[in-house]
């Protein structure tokens, strides 16, 4: 008689995690196998699952490999009384993890208009899915520039930023545009760096397009995903409509278009 565990593990893919690397007391990467028949859009999320043994726990994950990478890739909070990650941090190479076999999710190339400028506006986690997108040569056709602004509180976890200012100016595919078109923009809100402050604040002064030489935000021409926590969400919905941006989803582009990296 097949259980209700069962009944959930036939909607995911057994897949085995090769590498994990921890960056701060919150936040890890984990890299697993790839099945074969697992297909994604850039910047789609899928259910990421736990086996107990006695029951499957499974949360939203954002993959940030890119769709045509050999492995899957995620990043990953850990919330020391949470059901999923005060389990998942502990996991090792060579250990089993449960990947959704159905992604989705509304951060897709399609869900927002070609244009002139991409900005990509992500906190903490939310980056997530933006590394996907960035390693999508479609992408760097469809826009002149694509602004990465990553909002911390503190600059260690800026976890993609070496990668972002060079790794990936080496990538084979999409080395060449990245390097042209691609424009990273960190933040860090709770210590002292080189940039601070939230992102809201560099959109109202102008320093976010002044500092990397752009005209200024023009919603006629450039386009925006956002992916954060629900308060930044809020924030930087409000501040896109109240520019002139309106929303998009897939299937129907628009201007900008969201993701919720969690419930807060
Ligand atoms: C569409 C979607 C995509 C997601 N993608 C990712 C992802 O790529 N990486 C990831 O780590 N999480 C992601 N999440 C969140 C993830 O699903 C879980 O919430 C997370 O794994 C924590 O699970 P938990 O059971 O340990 O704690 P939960 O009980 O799920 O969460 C407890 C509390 O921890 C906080 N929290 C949860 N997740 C985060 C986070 N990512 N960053 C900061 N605070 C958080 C919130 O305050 C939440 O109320 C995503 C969520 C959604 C809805
Ligand atoms: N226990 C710990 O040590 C610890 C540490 C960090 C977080 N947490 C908890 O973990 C959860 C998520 O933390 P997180 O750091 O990933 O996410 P977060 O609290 O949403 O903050 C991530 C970044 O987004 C910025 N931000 C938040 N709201 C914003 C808004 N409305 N507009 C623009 N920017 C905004 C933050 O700036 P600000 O710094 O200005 O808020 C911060 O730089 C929270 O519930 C938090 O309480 C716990």
């Amino acid at each position: 008689m097949s259980t209700a565990r069962d009944k959930i593990r036939e909607k995911l893919f057994p897949v085995e995690v090769t590498d994990v690397q921890h960056y701060t007391d919150r936040l890890f990467t984990l890299r697993t196998t790839r099945p074969g028949t697992f297909r994604f859009e850039a910047g789609e999320f899928t259910m990421l699952g736990l086996d107990t043994g006695q029951e499957v726990i499974q949360r939203a994950y954002s993959m940030t490999n890119a769709t045509y990478d050999e492995e899957l890739s995620f990043l990953s909070i850990k919330v020391q009384d949470g059901a999923f990650t005060s389990r998942l941090q502990y996991v090792e190479a060579g250990q089993e993890l449960l990947v959704g076999k159905k992604p989705t999710g509304t951060l897709t190339i399609d869900a927002v208009a070609p244009g002139r400028n991409l900005y990509l506006f992500s906190t903490g986690t939310g980056i997530a899915p933006f590394m996907s997108l960035i390693q999508e040569p479609e992408i760097y056709n469809r826009y002149e520039r694509i602004v990465l602004n990553h909002t911390c509180r503190l600059q260690a976890e800026l976890v993609y930023d070496q990668y972002l200012r060079a790794g990936i100016h080496e990538h084979p595919l999409v080395g060449e545009e990245a390097a042209a078109q691609l424009l990273y923009y960190p933040t860090v809100t709770r210590e002292d760096y080189y940039r601070t402050g939230r992102v809201t604040g560099h959109l109202e002064d102008g320093s976010l397009w002044g500092e990397l030489g752009l005209d200024k935000l023009d919603p006629e021409q450039d386009r925006a995903m956002v992916c954060g926590g629900p308060d930044m969400l809020e924030t930087l919905v409000d501040e896109l409509k109240s520019r002139g941006f309106d929303p998009g989803d897939r299937g129907e582009a628009g201007g900008y278009a969201i993701e919720k990296a969690f419930v807060g």
